[in-house]
C-alpha cells in the first residue's frame, strides 16, 4: 500500500499516467460544476417547463399529470384499507385501519416482495400475475379483528410509479416505462386493468379505488400527519415531484373544480431537460445505452439507479486511458451498473484513515485487489463529484417547485411553514446527499426564507397514502 501511494505521487509529478488520471478526473469535476448561478438558471427552467406542461398536453417534457386527487386526506378516513406500491426493485402490500376523526391510523401491516429482475422486461402478464400472487397471499393472512363487513368488497389504493395518463382517480394508461423497467405491450394500456384481471385469476375479490403515483401518495401520506405538506419529493431508484397546485392555474384541464379549487400534479420532472445542466461525455454515453435513450435526463443525473453507473464509467475512462488500476482493465468494471449506488455510498462515507470500506468494496464488488490510499482517495473524490451534481441539481427542482407555488419569496409576516414530504433509498440512506440538497437548498433560498421550508422524511408514506386516498374514494363512502 504505502510503497504504491509513494509511486503514484511521483508518476503525479512527472505527469505522467497518473498525472492522465488526474487530468481525466478534473476534467469530469469542471464539466459538472454547479454554481448557484446555474442552479437558479436550472430551477428557472423548471418552473418555465411547468408553465408549458399545465398549459397544454405534450406541451413541455414535463408531463404535469393531473392525478384526479383534489381532496388531500383529512384524518377522518375510516376503515380497512389495502395498498400494493410498485415501481422499483421491490414491491409493497399493505393493509390500514383507519380510525376515522381524531383516532388516525390505528394499525398497519406489511410485507416487501423483491420483484424477479427478468419480469422487469418480460410480459404484462407474467409482472402482474406474479403481484396478484404476493397480494393474495398477503390478503389471506387477514385477521378476524379487522374483516370487513360481509358483502363488503375490499378496496385497493395502488400506487404504479411510472408515468400514466390518468383518466379519472382509478384509471390511467402506461405512457412509458422508466427505471429499468421495459414491457412494451403494457404501453398505452389501463394498468387498474391489468391489476384487476390478474388479481380476478387469483380468485381475489378486491376492487381498485385509487390509481397513484408514489409521489402523489407521498403527498397524500404526509398531508394526512401534517397539513403544511403541500409537495412531495422522490428520490429513490428514479426521482419526480408531485405539488398541489390551484385548478385556475392548469389551462390544459376542462373539468369541474373541486370545492377545494385545488389539483394534485405528477411532475414527472425525472423527464426534465435543459441546456443549463451540466452533462458531460459520460452521461451521455450512459443515456445512449440505457432503455430509454433521450428520456429520464434529469433523473439520470440525480436519481440512485445511475449516480453508481456513472463513477463506474470514469473509473473506467480512468482504466484504460491512464491504467489507474494497472497495466489491464479490471474485466468487472466494464460491466454495466456493477457499481450500484449503495456502495458508491458506503465508499463516499468511509471515515477510516486508510479507507478500508472502499479497499473492500473495491475487492469484493469490483475484484480489484490492490490499490493504494491515493487511489482510494482519488475515487472517494470522484463519488463525492457525482452525489453532489446530484444533490445540487435536485435542490435546483426543488426551488424550482417552490417558485412556481409562489413560496420562494419572503411575503410580509409570512411565517406560514411549507413543509415537502419526501422519501426514497437515495434520501433515507446516502447521509452526504441529503445533506448537500439541503446546505443547497438553503444557500439558494438565503437563510431566513429557508426557515420556512421544512423536508420532512415520510418514511414509505406512498403506501399510506395511496390506502388513505382508496377510502377517500371508497365506492361505499355515498352509503355511509
Ligand atoms: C420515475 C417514474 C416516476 C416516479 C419516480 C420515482 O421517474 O417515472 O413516475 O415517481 O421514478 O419513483
Amino acid at each position: 500500500g504505502v510503497a504504491a501511494a509513494v509511486v503514484v505521487c511521483r508518476r503525479v509529478k512527472r505527469g505522467g499516467k497518473c498525472g492522465k488520471a488526474n487530468g481525466i478526473m478534473k476534467e469530469f469535476e469542471e464539466k459538472c460544476r454547479t454554481p448557484a448561478a446555474k442552479l437558479k438558471l436550472v430551477a428557472d427552467a423548471m418552473t418555465v417547463e411547468m408553465h408549458a406542461g399545465l398549459a397544454s398536453e405534450g406541451g413541455s417534457k414535463l408531463k404535469m399529470i393531473i392525478s384526479y386527487v383534489d381532496n388531500l386526506p383529512t384524518g377522518d378516513e375510516k376503515g380497512t384499507y389495502y395498498a400494493l406500491d410498485l415501481g422499483g426493485t421491490n414491491f409493497r402490500v399493505l393493509r390500514v385501519h383507519l380510525g376515522g376523526k381524531g383516532v388516525g391510523l390505528i394499525n398497519q401491516e406489511f410485507a416487501e416482495v423483491s420483484i424477479p429482475p427478468h419480469l422487469m422486461t418480460g410480459t404484462s402478464d407474467a409482472l402482474f400475475d406474479y403481484i396478484a400472487a404476493e397480494l393474495a397471499k398477503f390478503v389471506s393472512q387477514e385477521s378476524e379483528e379487522f374483516k370487513l363487513s360481509p358483502g363488503r368488497q375490499r378496496e385497493l389504493g395502488f400506487t404504479f410509479s411510472f408515468p400514466v395518463m390518468q383518466t379519472s382517480i382509478n384509471t390511467g394508461t402506461l405512457v412509458r416505462w422508466t427505471k429499468g423497467f421495459s414491457i412494451d405491450e403494457m404501453v398505452g394500456r389501463d394498468v387498474v386493468e391489468e391489476l384487476s384481471r390478474a388479481m380476478a385469476k387469483q380468485g381475489l375479490d378486491m376492487s381498485v379505488s385509487a390509481l397513484v403515483n408514489d409521489t402523489v401518495g407521498t403527498l397524500a401520506g404526509g398531508r394526512y400527519t401534517n397539513k403544511d405538506v403541500v409537495a412531495a419529493v422522490i428520490l429513490g431508484t428514479g426521482s419526480n415531484a408531485a405539488y398541489v397546485e390551484r385548478a385556475q392555474a392548469i389551462p390544459k384541464w376542462h373539468g369541474v373544480p373541486s370545492k377545494s379549487g385545488e389539483m394534485v400534479i405528477n411532475m414527472e420532472w425525472g423527464n426534465f431537460r435543459s441546456s443549463h445542466l451540466p452533462l458531460s461525455e459520460y452521461d451521455n454515453a450512459m443515456d445512449a445505452e440505457s432503455l430509454n435513450p433521450g428520456e429520464q435526463i434529469f433523473e439520470k443525473m440525480i436519481s440512485g439507479m445511475y449516480l453508481g453507473e456513472i463513477v463506474r464509467r470514469v473509473l473506467l475512462r480512468m482504466a484504460q486511458e491512464a491504467a489507474f488500476f494497472g497495466d489491464t482493465v479490471p474485466p468487472k468494471l466494464e460491466v454495466p451498473f456493477a457499481l450500484r449506488t449503495p456502495d458508491m455510498s458506503a465508499m463516499h462515507h468511509d471515515t477510516s484513515s486508510d479507507l478500508k470500506v472502499v479497499e473492500t468494496k473495491l475487492k469484493d464488488i469490483l475484484e480489484i485487489s490492490s490499490t493504494s490510499l491515493s487511489m482510494r482517495k482519488t475515487i472517494v473524490e470522484l463519488c463525492n463529484i457525482v452525489a453532489t451534481r446530484g444533490a445540487r441539481l435536485a435542490a435546483a427542482g426543488i426551488l424550482g417547485v417552490l417558485k412556481k407555488m409562489g413560496r420562494d419569496a419572503a411575503k410580509d409576516g409570512d411565517k406560514q411553514k411549507t413543509v415537502i414530504a419526501m422519501d426514497g433509498g437515495l434520501y433515507e440512506h446516502y447521509a452526504e446527499y441529503s445533506k448537500c440538497l439541503e446546505n443547497t437548498l438553503e444557500e439558494l433560498l438565503g437563510e431566513e426564507l429557508f426557515k420556512n421550508i421544512v423536508i420532512e422524511h415520510s418514511n414509505d408514506g406512498s403506501g399510506i397514502g395511496a390506502a388513505l386516498l382508496a377510502a377517500s374514494h371508497s365506492k361505499y363512502l355515498q352509503d355511509e
